[in-house]
């Protein structure tokens, strides 16, 4: 028996990944979220219902006791609860610096009692976005790129710097407390059940209200979406693969860099509705070109994406279409 915990576990990438170990033999799963973002919802449901060895546990991770009830050591504890998204870093950005700061301290002291098999820490590209603005990395980006902030003050900043106190926080504590640990550095993760605040479900929306013309910000804008099964794949493998020591390492999808103006024409054809575009300036700090090297991921896992953009976008318009009930 594998016992695994997912902290943030109702969330995009925590269900998904949920449900991909749910279906594995011999793994017991423990879910915690405080449903501030992810939510008990019919999907979420389903699959409790569906897989007995899957169940949910709301609890705040701000609590410092939040955890103590659970058990452990866990085999594998997943470490993505945090504030997300770029409206909440915007309006909010003294509670991203406590809310995720918080999450990841009280997990690692609570972790010196409990211990584990292995942790993974959900970190981001934006922690090396510094770099790529002030050329200082290329693009694709591998993990050596240093991680740069350029503005502590700007209020988007605030995520980075979170990230980057949780991977030396995770480093050294996994060193002291003699478990292994491994930081993902998600790139662009998309697909169903991903809530509204991210690029794709922003223009899916707009396809669903049928907005013509179609404002669409920094057209010029690369990115590499990586489609969430992907994602969880390449998670899972971080998880269960030899590590000599605490490793970061870039999950996503590095086989289509495509710019935003390409996004939006797959996605236009994926969902059969074809506005005519009204380009606005990129969003100040969005950095203009992102696309991972997965050079390290692939040789510690042999992982490869397998879901191009195209059918990606399919599956993922398919499911807000049925969530959002539109006959498009
Ligand atoms: N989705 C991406 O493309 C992407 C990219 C880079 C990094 N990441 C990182 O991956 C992780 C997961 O991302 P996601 O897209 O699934 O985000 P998400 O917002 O869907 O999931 C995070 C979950 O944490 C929960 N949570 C927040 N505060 C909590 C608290 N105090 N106690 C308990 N639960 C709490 C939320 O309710 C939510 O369900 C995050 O740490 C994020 O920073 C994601």
């Amino acid at each position: 028996m594998v016992d695994a915990l997912i902290l943030g576990g109702a969330g995009f990438i925590g269900y998904h990944l949920a449900r991909h170990l749910a279906r594995l033999p011999g793994y017991r799963v423990t879910l915690v979220d405080n449903l501030s973002r992810g939510a008990l919802d019919a999907d979420l449901q389903e699959l409790l219902d569906q897989h007995r060895a899957v169940g949910l546990t709301n609890a705040d991770l701000l609590d410092p006791g939040s955890l103590d009830g659970l058990g452990g050591p866990y085999d594998e504890v997943y470490l993505l609860a945090g504030m997300v998204g770029v409206r909440n870093v915007a309006a909010q950005p003294d509670r991203v610096v406590y809310v995720n700061a918080t999450i990841i301290l009280n997990t690692l002291e609570w972790l010196r009692g409990a211990g584990c098999g292995r942790l993974l820490f959900a970190s981001t590209s934006e922690v090396y976005a510094g770099s790529v603005e002030e050329g200082i990395a290329a693009v694709p980006t591998a993990e050596d790129a240093p991680a740069t902030v350029l503005d502590t003050q700007a209020p988007r900043a605030t995520y980075a710097i979170t990230k980057m106190l949780g991977e030396a926080a995770v480093t050294h504590y996994a060193a002291a407390g003699g478990y292994e640990a491994v930081i993902a550095r998600y790139h662009n993760v998309y697909g169903p059940r991903m809530g509204s605040d991210h690029v794709v479900p922003e223009l899916l929306e707009r396809v669903r209200r049928e907005t013509n013309p179609f404002p669409v910000y920094g057209l010029e804008h690369t990115r590499a979406f990586c489609y969430v099964s992907d994602a969880v794949g390449a998670t899972h493998a971080l998880m269960t693969c030899p590590l000599e020591r605490c490793e970061i390492v870039h999950v996503g999808n590095d086989e289509e860099e495509v710019q935003i103006r390409q996004l939006l024409s797959k996605l236009f054809d994926a969902t059969g509705f074809h506005p005519a575009i009204e380009e606005h300036p990129a969003a100040s700090g969005s950095v203009r070109r992102r696309c991972p090297d997965l050079g390290k991921l692939k040789a510690l896992t042999g992982f490869r994406p397998t879901v191009d953009l195209k059918e990606g976008l399919g599956l993922t318009w398919e499911w807000y279409r049925r969530s959002m009930s539109v006959s498009r």
